[in-house]
């Protein structure tokens, strides 16, 4: 079996690592593609490293633009690609925009299309990724859940049965593959910080970032819970070129994007997360780190109801509160089932099992065969 595994975001390539490693232990035949979403060292270039992901096979650098010159750049590329390639599946995960393009093509080319992390929904249809997700469920042929609540979310949409599969969380599979490592670089201490004693800051999402009002009123407020608890804030690019023409306040600590591992050892040690992002949401849950969300919705309500995360919203007082509450209490630590480091090796095992292999063609006949 020949799989064409896609990756083209951060988060993308945390959660592609266990699918290829697995898919390469039950004998499958690989091809790792890049679609060049996120480029920049930062973003991409560590991840491969810290990860120990191989050189992409195949790079098609699309780069950065509005979201239908992206995603119509990673569509024209793949389908180039697929086309000398062959597959008899394609993987993608997540729900960015080289997610839904890829896929759109594999399943226009009459490939088969399997999604990693199918049936999240935020329900606010003004998100991109709700868009991509709702999208990319609806052309694949295998859709990997993450929880039951997913599965619950995919059968009331109309799948079949026979299409969903409940694998787990591959992002919790490349989290506890790598968090001794991580702990071993002794990130937080590098940067001055006490294990415990800090709080740890992201913000992407286009709602939260793209308002110069919202951005600058949460930049406030971290500034406000920053005078009781020292605050790390590794700045997305998307956030670092709104952020500059905001004050930003003393105690909350703007750092570059991290690495996979410094940013997970980071996290690891944290009282306390903020964040708009969907991976963190699901770490700090396998972590038994507390998370406040910033946005108003999650696609990852497993992260609530079995997890230690907490949907705040925007609201100053809302968001201290909570944090105050947490710092001063904590939280129980949950974890959702299936969350245990084998989703890689449960999706390779439904792949090698399930997907039609290719008959050969004559081309693929050796010369002089009959
Ligand atoms: C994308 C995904 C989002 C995901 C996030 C993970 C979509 C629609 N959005 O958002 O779902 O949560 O990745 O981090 O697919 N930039 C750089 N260097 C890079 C990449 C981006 O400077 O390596 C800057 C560019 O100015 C670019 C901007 O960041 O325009 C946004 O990048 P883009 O990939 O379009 O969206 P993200 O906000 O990163
Ligand atoms: N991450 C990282 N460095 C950072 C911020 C995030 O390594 O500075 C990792 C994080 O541990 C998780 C992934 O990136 O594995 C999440 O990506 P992101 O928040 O960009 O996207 P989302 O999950 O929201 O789509």
């Amino acid at each position: 079996m020949h799989a064409v595994c896609v990756a083209g975001a951060r988060p993308n390539l945390v959660k592609i690592k266990p699918v290829l490693d697995a898919l390469e232990m039950a004998g499958a035949a690989t091809t790792f593609v890049h679609t060049g979403q996120h480029y920049d060292e930062s973003m991409s270039g560590v991840f491969l490293a810290d990860l120990g992901i191989r050189t992409p096979d195949r790079f098609l650098g699309v780069g950065s633009g509005t979201h239908a010159e992206q995603t119509g750049k990673v569509m024209v590329a793949f389908e180039a690609e697929l086309e000398k390639l062959g597959a008899d599946v394609v993987v993608v995960t997540g729900d960015v925009n080289s997610t839904v393009a890829c896929a759109l093509v594999a399943a226009k080319a009459g490939v088969q299309v399997a999604h990693v992390e199918a049936g999240l929904r935020s329900r606010d249809w003004s998100m991109p990724e709700e868009v991509n997700r709702v999208v990319t469920d609806r052309v694949s042929d295998y859709l990997f859940a993450p929880s039951e609540d997913a599965t619950a979310t995919l059968a009331a949409e109309g799948y079949r049965a026979d299409q969903v599969h409940l694998v787990g969380n591959v992002m919790v599979d490349s989290l506890l593959a790598n968090l001794d490592r991580a702990r071993e670089r002794g990130t937080p201490a590098r940067f001055g910080l006490e294990a415990g004693g800090y709080g740890l800051v992201t913000l992407h999402r286009p709602a939260n970032v793209d308002e110069p009002e919202v951005l600058a009123s949460l930049v406030a407020t971290l500034g406000t819970l920053a005078a009781d608890l020292p605050l790390v804030f590794p700045v997305h690019p998307r956030t670092r070129a709104r952020l500059g023409a905001l004050d930003v306040p003393t105690g909350l600590r703007l750092l570059d994007p991290q690495g996979y591992l410094d940013f997970v050892a980071l996290e690891a040690d944290a009282a306390l997360v903020l964040t708009d992002s969907g991976g963190i949401q699901e770490e700090t849950t396998a972590l038994g780190v507390p998370c406040l969300t910033l946005r108003e919705n999650t696609e990852r309500p497993v992260t609530v109801a079995e997890g230690t995360n907490q949907v705040v919203g925007r609201d100053p007082a809302r968001i201290l509160a909570a944090a105050r509450a947490v710092v001063d209490h904590g939280v129980e630590p949950r974890c959702p089932a299936l969350w245990d480091g084998h989703a890689g090796r449960r999706i390779a095992a439904v792949l090698t099992d399930q997907v039609p292999t290719r008959t050969l063609r004559p081309t693929d006949l050796p010369a002089g065969g009959s």
